[in-house]
């Protein structure tokens, strides 16, 4: 079998025209990064660093119009390999000046019906999603069990109501629902918020993807009903060797489940790699913006009992209208050295491997 990871996203961007700001934003702007097959790749950043884009970009759920998805993401699961934005980009038209988008024509008919295409067999079958609201995912007026069965029959091979009833209850069982024969019945409405977020991993599950993605999945939920979903999910991940992308701002949720983390800010990767090396303290080279994520969290062992919140970092998140000249977190960054002062206010980093696939776009480390 391949060794190619699963998901493959390079030079990402996704623009929107903001009503409230008269012009276009840059919510994602230029990502890069994969996710090997049975690995959880975990997305951490401050609120608005675009990572609820990316993942819509991901799955081709960019509605909003005049809304501009670039960049590759190769989907390759062995037997499918494909790029889900190929020929996106010929539905739009895009001026730019000076970094800044001027103006966007896009086919919206057009596009849609082509990412619809290009989604077809892969959104729901080869890809599920979680997200914070479990119940807006259910119709609130058809039983639960029966919505899980019914994505058993459109996306397996299963195609027996019998059958897919009994694949309903396996997968409630293996959720760990309470009296799964009873909860079937349930309609989404009557289910407390942790029992909703079962009921919703396990619709999520029914079409057996290879790939997961999870939106903030424990947001909102309290500490110990948190704590059992993110148990859920580490059990999913060993049991069926599932793929995962995980979003939060919460490193607690991201340190206990990924295999890889991705820093996000202002809608890039300021540090990618493995967990060990994003998320250890004890790492000499870090991105300043990830040191300063750290710095609050008293330890790992910590973080796995009690949760951690990103600490507020000083300064404002840019506006992502223009492409700044220099690095995006250079207005907040309080390592700068006057070696690099200068570069830091007038070229924007890349995204550099250090060593060992740990990737930092700083230019301290360059
Ligand atoms: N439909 C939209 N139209 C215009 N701008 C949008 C739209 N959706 C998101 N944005 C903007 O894109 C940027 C990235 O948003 P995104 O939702 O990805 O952030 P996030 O990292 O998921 O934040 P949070 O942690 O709050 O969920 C933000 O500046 C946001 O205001
Ligand atoms: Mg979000």
């Amino acid at each position: 079998m391949s060794t190619n990871p699963l998901i493959k996203i390079e030079d990402l961007h996704t623009f929107f025209y903001s009503k409230a700001k008269q012009a276009f934003i840059r919510a994602v702007d230029g990502i890069s990064m994969e996710v090997p097959r049975g690995k959880t790749l975990g997305i951490v950043g401050e609120s608005g660093s675009g990572k609820s884009i990316t993942m819509m970009s991901v799955l081709g759920l960019i509605s909003a119009g005049p809304g501009v998805i670039r960049g590759k993401v190769i989907y390759d699961n062995g037997r499918i390999k494909k790029n889900l934005l190929q020929g996106l980009d010929d539905f739009v038209d895009l001026q730019e000046h000076d970094g800044t988008i001027m103006q966007v024509d896009k086919d919206l008919y057009g596009w849609q019906q082509h990412s619809e295409q290009l989604m077809k067999n892969i959104r729901g079958n080869e890809i599920s999603i979680i997200f914070q609201n479990p119940k807006a995912a259910f119709n609130p007026f058809t039983v639960i069990g029966e919505q899980i069965a019914e994505m058993v029959l459109l996306h397996t091979r299963i195609n027996d109501p019998v059958a897919a009833k009994a694949k309903a209850l396996y997968w409630l069982e293996r959720v760990k629902m309470d009296a799964p024969e009873v909860r079937y019945y349930n309609y989404p409405g009557a289910l407390s918020g942790g029992m909703a977020q079962r009921a919703m991993v396990a619709m999520a599950l029914a079409s057996e993807p290879a790939l997961l993605i999870a939106d903030e999945p424990t947001t909102g939920l309290d500490a110990t009903i948190q704590a059992k979903v993110l148990q859920l999910l580490a059990e999913i991940k060993a049991d069926l060797g599932i793929t995962i992308m995980i979003i939060s701002h919460d490193i607690g949720v991201i340190s206990s489940l990924s295999d890889y983390v991705a820093v996000m800010y202002g809608g890039t990767v300021l540090e990618y790699g493995s967990a060990k090396d994003v998320l250890s303290t004890a790492y000499e080279k870090k991105h300043p913006y990830a040191k300063a994520l750290l710095a609050s969290i008293p330890g790992l062992e910590n973080i796995e009992k009690n949760g951690a919140r990103l600490k507020a970092i000083k300064g404002e998140v840019l506006d992502t209208i223009r492409v700044v000249e220099g690095c995006k977190f250079a207005s907040r960054c309080d390592c700068m050295t006057d070696s690099v002062k200068h570069k830091c206010n007038t070229q924007q980093p890349p995204l550099e491997d250090i060593g060992g696939g740990h990737k930092i776009r700083c230019w301290l480390y360059q």
